[in-house]
C-alpha cells in the first residue's frame, strides 16, 4: 500500500524496509497519550480558527471513538502501520475522509512523538514512584517489627560492630527516599511540552502551544523548536534514575541471597518467593532476589545503549531516536517488575532473630567496644585498640569470647580491667552505646523510623 507520505516518491518501500522501519509493535503501547495529544490539538486548531469549530468536535469526537474502540480491543493495531501515530491518523482519516486530514495541521511526528513519550513516561515515573513508596513502607514495618534485632554490622563482609536489624533495613529506606526525589525531580524537567515544534523549526500558523501544554497538564513548553524535537534527556534521565534503584534493589536482593544461605540463617522467604531444585530435594533457592539482581544490569544496559545512540547524533530529529522507546520502556518494564516481587517479598520475609544474635556473639564485634572501655579508664585509643587486638587473640587461643574471658586474664593484659567490663562489653550495651546521630542505638532507629513516616505520610 502506498504510504500516507507517497509524493515525493511512489511510497512504495520493501516488505523489509516496512518491517525495519516501523515502530508499531512498541509504540502502539503510547495510543491513549497520542490520542489525548491529538485531541488537544484539533481543540487548539479550533480555537486559533486554523480549522472551524465543527472540524474540531468532528476530529475530537472521531478520536474519542478510536480511543474507545482500543480500550475495549474492538479495534486492533494494524502492523502494517509504520508507528502508532500514522495508524491514528490513517483510522480517523478513514472514518472522517478530507477532516481526517486536517489534524495533522501545525504539526509534525516530531512533536508528536517527543509529546507521546513525554505524557506515558511521566506516567511511568508515577507509577513507579507510587511502588517506591510501597516498598519503603514494607521496609519501614519490617523495621519496626523487628526493632530489637541484634545482628553483626559488617564491611569487607567482615563481622565489624553490632547494630540493630532494624538499622540496616532503614538504610535501604534512605536510598529509597534518595530514589524517590530523583523521580520527582527528573519528571520535573520531563513535564515540558514539545508540541507545536513541528518538525523542527515551528510552524507559520498561528498556534497557542501555551493552551495545549495546559491542558495536557504540562507545567510549560520548551523554549526552542529545535531542542524540543531532539531531546531525549528526559529518556535517559529516568533510565539514570531507574540505574541507581536498581543498583539499590540489587544490593538488597544480595543480602536476601546471602541471609537466606544456610551459613547465615538470618532470614527465611516465603516459599511464594522461592522456588525447588529439579535435582535436589532439599533445596530452597531464592531466585526471585537473584532475578532482581540480574535485571539490574540489564537497565544499566537501557541506559547505556541510549546514551550511545544519542552521542553522535547531529540536530534535529533522526530515526536513529525511535530506537529510545524499547530502551527506556524496558527500564520501566523491569523496574516495575522488580519492585513488584520486592514488596511482597520483603513483606512475607521472617527474620531470625536468634541467629542473627548468635552470629553477632561470635565474630569478636565488641572489640571496639572494649578499648572504647579502656579509653574511658584513661588510656590513650591507640594504646587501648592494641590492648583489645591482643586480647582477641587470646580468645582465639582459648576458643572463647570476649565476654567469657576470665577477668585474670583481662587484668594480666591491664590492670584497669574490672569486673565493669563485662557489662560494657554486652551486645545490646554495644549497641545502646552507639547514640550518635544516625547510630543504630533504638532511640535513634525510633527517630528514623518518624522521619520516613513523616515524609510517606505513613
Ligand atoms: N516512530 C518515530 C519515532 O519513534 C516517530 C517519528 C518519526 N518521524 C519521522 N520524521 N520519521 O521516532
Amino acid at each position: 500500500m502506498a504510504k500516507l507520505w507517497a509524493g515525493r516518491t511512489s511510497g512504495e518501500t520493501s516488505a523489509a524496509a516496512d518491517d525495519f522501519n516501523s515502530s508499531i509493535r512498541f509504540d502502539s503501547r503510547m495510543y491513549r497519550q497520542d490520542i489525548t495529544g491529538s485531541m488537544a490539538h484539533a481543540a487548539m486548531l479550533g480555537a486559533r480558527s486554523i480549522i472551524t469549530p465543527a472540524e474540531a468536535e468532528a476530529l475530537i469526537a472521531g478520536l474519542q471513538g478510536i480511543l474507545d474502540e482500543l480500550d475495549s480491543g474492538a479495534l486492533t493495531f494494524d502492523p502494517a502501520c509504520e508507528d502508532i501515530h500514522m495508524f491514528v491518523e490513517q483510522v480517523l482519516t478513514e472514518r472522517l475522509g478530507d477532516v481526517g486530514k486536517k489534524l495533522h495541521t501545525a504539526r509534525s511526528r516530531n512533536d508528536q512523538v517527543a509529546l507521546d513519550t513525554r505524557m506515558y513516561l511521566r506516567e511511568e515515573a508515577d507509577a513507579i514512584g507510587t511502588q517506591i513508596r510501597e516498598l519503603a513502607a514494607v521496609l519501614t514495618r519490617q523495621a519496626e517489627k523487628n526493632i530489637d534485632a541484634v545482628m553483626p554490622g559488617y564491611t569487607h563482609l567482615q563481622r565489624a560492630q553490632p547494630i540493630l536489624l532494624s538499622h540496616h533495613l532503614l538504610a535501604y529506606v534512605m536510598m529509597l527516599l534518595r530514589d524517590l526525589d530523583r523521580l520527582a525531580d527528573c519528571r520535573k524537567r520531563m513535564n515540558v511540552s514539545p508540541i507545536g515544534a513541528c518538525a523542527l523549526a515551528g510552524t507559520s500558523y498561528d498556534t497557542d502551544r501555551e493552551m495545549e501544554a495546559r491542558r495536557l497538564g504540562f507545567d510549560g513548553i520548551a523554549l526552542n523548536s529545535i531542542d524540543a524535537v531532539s531531546d531525549r534527556d528526559f529518556c535517559v534521565e529516568l533510565m539514570g534514575c531507574l540505574s541507581l534503584l536498581m543498583m539499590h534493589l540489587s544490593r538488597l536482593a544480595e543480602e536476601l541471597v546471602l541471609w537466606s544461605s544456610w551459613e547465615f540463617r538470618f532470614i527465611t522467604l516465603s516459599d511464594a518467593f522461592t522456588t525447588g531444585s529439579s535435582i535436589m530435594p532439599q533445596k530452597k533457592n531464592p531466585d526471585m532476589a537473584e532475578l532482581v539482581r540480574g535485571k539490574t544490569g540489564r537497565v544499566y544496559g537501557d541506559l547505556i545503549g541510549l546514551l550511545t545512540t544519542l552521542k553522535g547524533l547531529p540536530l534535529a530529529y533522526n530515526k536513529d531516536m525511535q530506537e529510545d522507546k524499547e530502551a527506556v520502556f524496558d527500564a520501566c518494564d523491569t523496574a516495575k517488575a522488580c519492585l513488584g516481587i520486592c514488596i511482597p517479598m520483603l513483606e512475607g520475609m521472617t527474620v531470625q532473630a536468634d541467629n542473627m544474635l548468635q552470629a553477632a556473639r561470635t565474630g569478636f564485634i565488641n572489640a571496639t567496644d572494649l578499648a572504647d572501655y579502656l579509653v574511658g579508664k584513661g588510656l590513650p585509643f591507640r594504646t587501648a585498640y592494641k590492648i583489645s587486638g591482643e586480647l582477641v587473640a587470646e580468645c582465639i587461643r582459648r576458643s572463647c569470647v570476649l565476654e567469657t574471658l576470665p577477668l585474670e586474664v583481662y587484668r594480666a593484659h591491664s590492670e584497669l580491667i574490672g569486673e565493669d567490663v563485662y557489662p560494657a562489653i554486652e551486645l545490646k550495651a554495644c549497641v545502646e552505646k552507639r547514640s550518635s546521630a544516625g547510630g543504630t542505638c533504638r532511640a535513634s532507629v525510633l527517630s528514623q523510623i518518624a522521619y520516613v513516616k513523616e515524609k510517606l505520610s505513613l
